[in-house]
């Protein structure tokens, strides 16, 4: 499954944004790297590097392009998880699994892979998420969240509290699950 996220990336810039675009802006060897589907953590690359020219490009900025991507790969993210689309799983349960069982499990199976470390507070209508990772990719993962609603068909709305970007420890995303 390592590679997911890489081969997602050209998809979704070429798809979006026209194959011209993506060649124009990875280097050669994350080129060969999709070519070739070379193992390895996808994250081995630097998700931020790769976007900003992209972003020059298309004119929108890395944090949405992050955002788009997280909601674009969510479902083919799914496909490693046939149990998610079998069981009768709601957004929610699914949500608190994401670092419990879904990373966990990557974990077991990829030890070199390093996954965020994510947290939930349960309230009757809303999930307070605490993500923390030295990439700092929370508007990745909160595009992988507004997936999942389109995924089990859950209206949402988030808030981003507080950021690693604007300096905090730690990023606080609520969602509210109207
Ligand atoms: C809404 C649900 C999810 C959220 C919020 C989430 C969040 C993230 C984020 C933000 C990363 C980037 C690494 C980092 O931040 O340090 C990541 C990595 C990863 N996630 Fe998730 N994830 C979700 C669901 C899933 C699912 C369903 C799968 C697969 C079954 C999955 C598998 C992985 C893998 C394999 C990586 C590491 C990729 C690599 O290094 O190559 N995640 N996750």
């Amino acid at each position: 499954m390592l590679g997911v996220y890489l081969s997602g990336l050209k998809s979704f810039i070429s798809e979006r944004f026209g194959a011209d675009v993506w060649e124009s802006s990875v280097p050669e060897t994350l080129e060969n790297q999709v070519q070739y589907g070379k193992p390895g953590s996808t994250f081995d690359f630097e998700l931020f590097s790769i976007l900003t020219p992209v972003a020059e490009q298309v004119d929108v900025p890395v944090s949405e392009l992050l955002k788009m991507f997280g909601r674009y790969i969510f479902p083919r993210l799914l496909d490693f998880m046939p149990e998610a689309r079998e069981q009768d799983m709601s957004f929610r349960s699914f949500m608190i699994s994401v670092d419990r069982v879904v990373h966990k499990d990557v974990q077991r199976l990829y030890p070199d892979v390093r996954v965020p470390k994510i947290e939930f507070i349960q309230q009757a209508n809303k999930l307070t998420m605490f993500y923390r990772s030295e990439r700092k990719l929370c508007y990745l993962a909160e595009g992988l969240i507004i997936g999942a609603a389109d995924f089990f068909q859950e209206q949402i709305e988030l808030r981003h509290l507080m950021c690693m970007h604007h300096g905090a420890d730690y990023c606080e995303i609520e969602i509210i699950i109207q």
